[in-house]
């Protein structure tokens, strides 16, 4: 059933959702929907959601519901519903929580799997300050400090890096915040479901990709499901 795993990684700013639900999507053959990416390469094409995402991002604020809920939703019952998904940064409240629940439920088939990664402030700053990211595919990098960076291109599509307008000390610290005052609470919602797992994210990338693999095994099986 991995290939219909329906899956949503939870996590503080640079728990690692963004590199974790790469490296599960390649694995399996499950769509990513992660709606910063999706706001991002909105804006590299200036496309009116961009611009309006933008202002919001930048001041490291949620973009309003009226904005989001609809568009991600859209994509996630354009997937059939036989076929998985990974959802990297939605639901951020409980509204978006309960409108993917609705949404889902419409077509009988509920979230298998929340995996919330765990990732202390002090660890989240550091690999924040230190985060370049693809213009072109977005995929996450750590600087390695080594003055050759701008020569240095995406290992996965040749794509420009550069450093996001929202990885600076204010918005890290108002992302923080909100994830504490507005997500944070829906670790609850799930686990009163049953389908959230706390893992540490403070290991290396392979070894965090393990315990979600691992996990994701554990809930594919059909007698762990009853
Ligand atoms: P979004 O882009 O989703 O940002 P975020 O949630 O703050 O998460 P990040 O992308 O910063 O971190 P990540 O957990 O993906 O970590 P990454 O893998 O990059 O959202 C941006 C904004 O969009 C929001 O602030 C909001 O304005 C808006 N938005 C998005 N979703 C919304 C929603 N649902 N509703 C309303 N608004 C929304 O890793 C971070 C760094 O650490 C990288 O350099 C990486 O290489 C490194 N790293 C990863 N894993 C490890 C490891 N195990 N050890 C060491 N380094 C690691």
């Amino acid at each position: 059933m991995t290939n219909g795993l329906r899956l949503v990684l939870f996590g503080p700013p640079g728990a690692g959702k963004g590199t974790q639900t790469r490296l599960v999507s390649d694995d399996l053959d499950v769509q990513p929907i992660s709606t910063g990416d999706l706001f991002r390469s909105n804006l590299e094409k200036q496309t009116p959601l961009g611009i309006k995402a933008s202002e919001y991002m930048t001041q490291g604020i949620l973009v309003p519901d009226e904005v989001t809920i609809d568009i991600v939703l859209d994509r996630v019952m354009s997937i059939h519903s036989d076929d998985g998904f990974i959802l990297d940064g939605f639901p951020r409240n409980t509204a978006q929580a309960n409108a993917l629940d609705e949404a889902l439920g419409r077509r009988s088939r509920p979230l298998d799997l929340v995996i919330s990664i765990d990732v202390p402030e002090e660890e989240v700053v550091s690999r924040l300050s230190g985060r370049v990211v693809c213009r072109s595919c977005q995929t996450p990098y750590t600087l390695a400090g080594n003055g050759q960076e701008s020569e240095r291109r995406c290992d996965r599509c040749g794509g420009e890096l550069y450093q996001r307008d929202d990885d600076n000390p204010d918005a890290v610290r108002k992302r923080l915040e909100v994830y504490q005052s507005e997500t944070l609470p829906l670790l609850d919602y799930y686990r009163e479901r049953g389908v959230l797992v706390e893992i540490s994210g403070v290991d290396t990338v392979e070894n965090v990709n393990n315990q979600i693999m691992a996990l994701i095994q554990r809930v594919s099986k059909p007698q762990d499901k009853e």
